[in-house]
């Protein structure tokens, strides 16, 4: 087993300036029970899971109040709190739950002023580094939603701000009330309908956090459309996926998720693969 922290192999990218993360990260969504409702299955296993990615060196974990709801983030304060100093972790708010699988988007200012007050006691601490806007509400003004961000940054509840689920336009209304550090979207090998958003990031120095990096599964499957080039390699289907990702962009923070030691190990292990140009294009092309 190793003890090295592997996956600061990816690299490092610094959110909104002056908060470095490791870019190979992870995402908390899978902790939680099926339909992202309730306990996971396995508690133990979930908290193992948590603290062998600090030990692998993995510093930014996303999470979001919605996850259970509350399941995620109770999660990560008890297996982690107190934090070790490099330790990043990015919440959202602005999904309500009505249920398994139901989402439901409620961006009134109260609202996203009260989630950011129980995130910072669930999380256990005094600052969130990273609080997302996990989906633009339409019944609800832009300026009031982002507005409402800002001034919880402004009373230092919040380090830096980020956008769920955007296109460039949405993301530079927001930029016209208040800084955005980071936007997390759909993005993957097999979907990479984000790319103008992208591409956008890139050339703003904007991180861009890739939801679904393997396509909830569906890259991992070794019969799947990586199957056959990763045993070329001598990799596994999810590390070639999330060596694309990191190839694809500095600015991409993938954060795949998972309930198990061995596939997050595994995953990690993704961090040190180097793809050339040419292996980069012919993935591009495989899915
Ligand atoms: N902003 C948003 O709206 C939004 C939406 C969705 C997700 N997210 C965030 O993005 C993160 C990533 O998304 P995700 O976790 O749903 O999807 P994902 O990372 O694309 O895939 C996770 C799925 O892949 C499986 N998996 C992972 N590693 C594997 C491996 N090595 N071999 C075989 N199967 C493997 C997992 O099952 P096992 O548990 O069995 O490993 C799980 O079912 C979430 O955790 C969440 O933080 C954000």
């Amino acid at each position: 087993m190793t003890t090295d922290k592997i996956a600061t192999a990816s690299g490092s990218c610094t959110i909104g300036g002056d908060l470095p993360v490791v870019r190979l990260g992870y995402g908390t969504m899978q902790l939680t029970g099926e339909g992202v409702w309730g306990p996971p299955r396995d508690h133990d296993e979930a908290v193992r899971v948590l603290r062998r990615a600090v030990e692998l060196g993995i510093t930014f974990f996303d999470t979001a109040d919605s996850y259970g709801p509350v399941v995620a983030e109770e999660l990560l304060k008890e297996a982690l709190h107190p934090y070790a100093d490099d330790v990043v972790i990015a919440t959202k708010a602005g999904l309500t739950r009505q249920g398994p699988g139901i989402w439901t988007p409620l961006g009134n200012p109260a609202y996203l002023r009260q989630q950011c007050e129980l995130s910072l006691r669930r999380l256990g601490v005094e600052r969130i580094d990273l609080f997302q806007l996990h989906r633009i509400d339409p019944a609800v003004r832009l300026e009031d939603q982002v507005g409402e961000l800002a001034k919880l940054r402004d009373e230092g509840k919040v380090r830096h701000l980020g956008l769920s689920e955007v296109c460039v336009q949405q993301l530079q209304d927001a930029q016209a009330v208040t800084p955005i550090a980071t936007v997390q979207n759909l993005f993957n090998l097999a979907n990479r309908d984000a790319e103008e958003l992208l591409d956008h990031c890139e050339k703003n120095d904007i991180g861009f956090i890739p939801w679904f990096p393997l396509a909830t599964g569906e890259l991992s499957q070794e019969d799947g459309p990586l199957g056959v080039v990763a045993k070329q390699h001598g990799a596994t289907p999810s590390q070639l996926a999330l060596a694309w990702l990191l190839r694809r962009s500095p600015v991409m923070l993938p954060i795949p998720g998972t309930s198990s030691v061995d596939h997050l190990e595994s995953n990690t292990a993704a961090a040190g693969i180097e793809l050339t140009d040419a292996e980069f294009a012919a993935l591009s092309d495989a899915v």
